[in-house]
């Protein structure tokens, strides 16, 4: 109910539908601190924040995004208490099967980023069997970040790329070569990258497709994070001027 009232927030004047970023990637941070201002648990934290990504999916097909980075589970996450760890993996677990329908009824496509070998083996065989179903969906791509870090895929892909050199006698790689042995082949570059909980930093997420992003720093917790706050950071990533290297049109 309170997610339906949030996702009426109508659309405010400033915003350009013409001009809204194909990919928006999210460092959804904060869950703790929200818990801890609230007297509640981590976890309860962490479950408010899966409740927050329902509201973001939703305004992003409103808004016909097409794509969408969340940073779930970093490469460093591993230096969490062991009960946290596992409750998270068992709220992926919960969230991935209960959102499986929804998903299939919106169109939109589950994508995984990160190493998924370190996951849990049951966590792994229902995310792999939800990218399976849905593979066809056409209005949204949900890249899931888990067990992410840019080093590990950056290192993960120099790696293929020498395979294939081997392979195919060639002695060079190009951006493009390298960029599809990535995580996120076949998906664009960022445009807006968020993060949420007032930290200003990247946290080794998508340093390489991030290279050209807008950059947008929120204090408001994940959690909280609403309809609203999302329309915000798009309203000022309409006001930057992306140059990218070259000079501003007059
Ligand atoms: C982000 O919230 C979620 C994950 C990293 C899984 P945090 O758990 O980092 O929340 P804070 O930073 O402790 O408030
Ligand atoms: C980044 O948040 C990772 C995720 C959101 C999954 P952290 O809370 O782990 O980042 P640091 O430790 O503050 O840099
Ligand atoms: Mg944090």
């Amino acid at each position: 109910m309170t997610s339906k009232l949030k996702n009426k927030t109508a659309l405010p004047a400033g915003l350009n539908l013409k001009q809204i970023p194909a990919h928006i990637a999210v460092i959804l941070d904060g869950n703790g601190r929200w818990a801890k201002s609230k007297g509640l648990k981590r976890l309860d934290g962490h479950r408010k924040g899966a409740e927050a990504v329902d509201n973001l999916l939703d305004t992003l097909l409103e808004l016909k995004i097409k794509f969408v980075s969340l940073y779930v589970f970093s490469t460093e996450n591993w230096k969490r208490p062991r009960t946290e760890i596992t409750g998270l993996f068992k709220l992926l677990d919960e969230f991935i099967t209960k959102r499986e329908e929804r998903m299939l009824q919106k169109g939109i496509k589950l994508h995984i980023s990160g190493d998924l070998s370190r996951i849990p083996a049951k966590v792994r065989i229902k995310i792999e069997n939800v990218q399976n179903s849905t593979a066809k969906g056409k209005n949204l791509t949900a890249n899931f970040c888990l067990n992410y870090g840019s080093k590990d895929e950056i290192l993960r892909a120099a790696m293929l790329c020498y395979q294939q050199m081997q392979l195919k006698k060639i002695s060079r790689i190009s951006e493009k070569m390298f960029s599809q042995n990535l995580d996120t082949a076949g998906l664009p570059d960022i445009d807006l990258l968020i993060r949420t909980a007032g930290e200003k930093r990247l946290s080794n997420f998508l340093l390489w497709q991030s290279a050209y992003a807008e950059l947008y720093f929120t204090d408001t917790l994940w959690p909280d994070f609403s309809k609203k706050d999302l329309l915000a950071a798009i309203v000022d990533y309409q006001s930057r001027i992306r140059k990218f290297g070259a000079i501003a049109d007059n």
